[in-house]
């Protein structure tokens, strides 16, 4: 088969990561492939700042929507970030051209995921998320597919490696959130807002991805409870220290059949108590971990980095390979169609 034509849209670490990847491991990923993958043109905010690679093989676009109406791509990835906006417009653009769309981008599918799913569907294009959420851990593809013959009970986890990180370190040294959170921001874990990490929006914008993949309801980002990690101090994770447990910011989805044929949906995102001895309170750093709980599979734990380059271009070259491979797998576990006029959902237990 001809090669899989793809453009870039952002080129920050996730992007100059997903470059990396594709020419180390190209010959690996072209035979699981069943084809090539190659970067065709590429487009960013600023065209001369030095990334430490060689853009002069690709055609650049000044205008990232303008990568979408190529004759010579046949998939955008978008990196850009943001929930509407340009990344939204690219979005729209690459599918309704009849495009597939790869993309890292949790707040734009949170809040348009299904909007952006219809499209793929009436134009026969692929969307494919993966990346989005828990960056590397293979949880969209494990929960969508791995764990697609359960009735999924329960899933939660620590969604957000910035919260994970601050948290651990200050149960680690007894410092406090302020100095840890500018520790967390240097290595790049933080998004451009931190307060997306620290107030808990970030991993809300997981949770509800995972709630509809998980219990094939559609997606409700505002019916997420939050609360973030802003007002922990040293001495809260001391207090709980001395009882027993740990602190750690848990995104928590519930489905739950209700009368009538419908179901309720509980989603929070808050700082819990773990007990020592639960394997969430053994995760640390910027690390995330997912429990699902499936009624034929038991319980599954996924683990692993959520953020960084390397896992997250990790997960966007999966949703690659998965596009040259031809799946024709909806976007949300179920087509769109199916997913609205499954059972209603009531936001549950308030
Ligand atoms: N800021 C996010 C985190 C990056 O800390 O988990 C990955 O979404």
């Amino acid at each position: 088969a001809a090669n899989l034509r793809i453009a870039l849209a952002g080129l920050g670490t996730v992007g100059t990561g997903v470059i990396r990847l594709l020419a180390d491991n190209g010959a690996l990923i072209a035979s699981r492939a069943g084809r090539g993958i190659d970067i065709v043109a590429v487009s960013a905010r600023d065209r001369q700042r030095d990334r430490g690679i060689d853009l002069a093989p690709y055609a650049w676009e000044d205008d990232m929507t303008a990568l979408a109406a190529r004759d010579d791509v046949d998939v955008v990835v978008e990196l850009v970030g943001g929930s509407d906006g340009p990344a939204l417009a690219l979005a729209r653009s690459t599918l309704g051209a009849g495009k597939s769309l790869v993309t890292a981008n949790k707040a734009m599918i949170a809040h348009h995921g299904l909007e952006l799913a219809r499209l793929a569907e009436d134009h026969a294009a692929r969307l494919r998320y993966e990346a989005a959420v828990a960056g590397g851990i293979p949880i969209v593809k494990g929960l969508g597919e791995g764990a697609a013959a359960n009735r999924i009970e329960r899933i939660y986890g620590i969604l957000n490696g910035t919260c994970n990180y601050i948290l651990s370190e200050m149960e680690d040294t007894g410092r406090d959130f302020a100095e840890v959170l500018s520790e967390a921001q240097a290595l790049g874990y933080a998004e451009a807002d931190p307060t997306f990490d620290v107030e808990g929006v970030d991993a809300a914008h997981k949770l509800a991805i995972l709630a509809s993949l998980g219990f094939g309801t559609r997606l409700d980002f505002d019916g997420v409870e939050i609360d973030g990690i802003s007002r922990i101090r040293a001495a809260d994770i001391a207090q709980a220290g001395a009882l027993g447990y740990v602190i750690r910011l848990i995104g928590l989805a519930d489905c739950e059949l209700a009368g009538g044929g419908g179901r309720h949906l509980f989603q929070r995102v808050a700082p819990y108590l773990v007990p020592v001895s639960h394997p969430l309170a053994g995760v640390d750093g910027p690390t995330n971990a997912v429990v699902a709980e499936g009624n034929f599979v038991g319980r599954l734990l996924f683990e692993g980095a959520g953020a960084g380059d390397g896992p997250t271009a990790s997960a966007v070259v999966a949703d690659l390979v998965d596009i040259a491979r031809g799946s024709a797998a909806p976007a949300f576990s179920l087509p769109v169609e199916a997913l609205e006029a499954s059972a209603p959902v009531d936001p549950g237990h308030r």
